[in-house]
């Protein structure tokens, strides 16, 4: 947009200009009554990939946001954290919080902000731009460090916008409007984080950020929006989206299109020790000494779940059942894989199939293979190979210190 735009604000002096922490906030809590959809909005996938997950993906690769707090419906919070985990692995210095919205969606801003003491700079971008491109993000960061004290995306409207009213029970048009002066306003939304604090402080409702802090009486900057971050709202926004992003799998990139398929590949190790009982491959070995670990030490099927979450872009086993999470503790392998499956439906992946290899010289696994396939198999829902090898004696496996196993698994996105 030109400087000569109309709409164009000026803008008001700036603190932290420059500078500045800048943590965005992503309200995903609303319902999506319009979209009818089963559950909240932000966890309908687009393309096989979650709403929330492509918004917040958005705003990582746009490498202008030092954290984001997302803001689901209670309840929902730790699913909302298993699915922005790859998201989350060090791409940004203050990370991804979740936290739980209110009724409105300036409740849940409101508990964005509570989440977010740092910040200097607040980005706020509904979960339902999807697509929003990270150039835009970067753009109203810039904007931010400028010297606006409030920046928002507008673009142009193409239909002919009429303000109309109730007159003897027909709806009348009252007036005409420049349509050159109008903008649809997107997100994210950009302020200087005491402004928009202050602007939340009254417990206001409003669905545009901005028109709070326009009410304390700040000019708001406008920047050029994008057509790619539409608002999915109704059921023909989500098959638009659907085949924007299908068509741009490497863009949009955490799943790809809904024929997409996706290798992936895991390693385990744990040391052997002696009397612990033996589980490997979802079987237990009465003869054999187990594996120490945080859980059952079935390196076969820990292998494979690390396969399954790399084939996903889901992470790996640590992230998702990392020792922090007492309720893993000591679970079983089919347990682990089982969940595993799950996250992986979550997120819009089905198995293709999967293989392990274990690295030992104890249990011996051939006299069992087929036991072993059909368990894994059972869990997965898919063909899971099992082979063994020994190393001949060489290394800690060798010596029987240890036993290791590499897999590999292949997943699709649903249908
Ligand atoms: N939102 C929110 N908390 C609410 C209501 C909405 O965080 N109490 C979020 C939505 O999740 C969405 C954004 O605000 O990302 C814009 O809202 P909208 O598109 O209206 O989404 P929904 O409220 O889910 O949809 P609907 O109004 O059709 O129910
Ligand atoms: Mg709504």
């Amino acid at each position: 947009m030109s400087d000569a735009d109309p709409v164009r604000a000026g803008s008001g002096a700036n603190p932290t200009a420059g500078g500045g922490t800048v943590i965005a906030l992503v309200p995903a809590a609303g319902r999506g009554v319009r979209l009818g959809s089963d559950g909240p909005k932000a966890f309908v996938p687009v393309a096989g990939v979650a709403m929330l997950r492509l918004a917040v993906a958005g705003l990582v690769d746009s490498g202008c946001v030092d954290g984001v707090v997302v803001i689901v419906p209670r309840g929902y919070e730790d699913r909302a954290r298993k699915l922005l985990a790859p998201l989350d692995a060090g791409a940004l210095r203050a990370g991804v919080r979740v936290v739980a919205g209110g009724a409105e969606r300036s409740d849940s801003v409101r508990a964005g902000l509570a989440a977010a003491p740092e910040a200097d700079l607040v980005l706020v971008h509904d979960a339902a731009r999807a697509l929003t491109p990270p150039e835009l993000v970067a753009g109203v960061v810039d904007e931010l460090r400028r010297g606006a004290p409030a920046v928002v995306p507008g673009v142009p409207v193409s239909d002919t916008i009429k303000p109309v009213a109730a007159v003897d029970g027909r709806r009348v048009v009252t007036g005409a409007l420049d349509r050159s002066a109008l903008r649809a306003v997107q997100t994210p939304q950009g302020f200087r984080a005491d402004l928009l604090r202050r602007a939340h402080s009254r417990g206001d409702d409003a669905t545009d950020d901005a028109a709070l802090v326009e009410h304390l009486g700040v000019s708001v900057t406008v920047v050029d929006g994008s057509e790619r971050a539409f608002k999915i709202t109704g059921p023909l926004d989500l098959t638009l989206a659907e085949s924007i992003a299908a068509a741009e799998p490497a863009v949009h990139g955490a799943g790809g299109g809904t024929d997409m398929v996706r290798v992936g590949i895991g390693t385990d190790v744990h040391p052997v020790e002696k009397g612990r009982p033996c589980w490997v491959a979802g079987l237990h070995f009465p003869d054999d000494d187990g594996c120490a670990g945080h859980s059952d030490g079935d390196v076969a099927a820990h292998a494979l779940c690390d396969a399954l979450l790399s084939a996903a872009g889901l992470g790996d086993l640590g992230m998702v059942f990392g020792t922090d999470r007492p309720e893993w503790s000591g679970a079983g392998g089919a347990t682990l894989l089982t969940e595993v499956r799950r996250l992986l439906l979550e997120s819009g992946y089905v198995v293709g199939n999967a293989a392990v290899q274990v690295v030992g010289n104890r249990p011996r696994l051939g006299p069992r293979r087929a036991e072993a396939q059909e368990v894994l198999s059972g869990v997965l829902g898919a063909p899971v190979s099992v082979s063994a090898t020994t190393t001949d004696g060489l290394g800690f496996a060798g010596r029987g210190e240890g036993l290791a196993a590499t897999a590999t698994a292949l997943v699709a996105a649903a249908p």
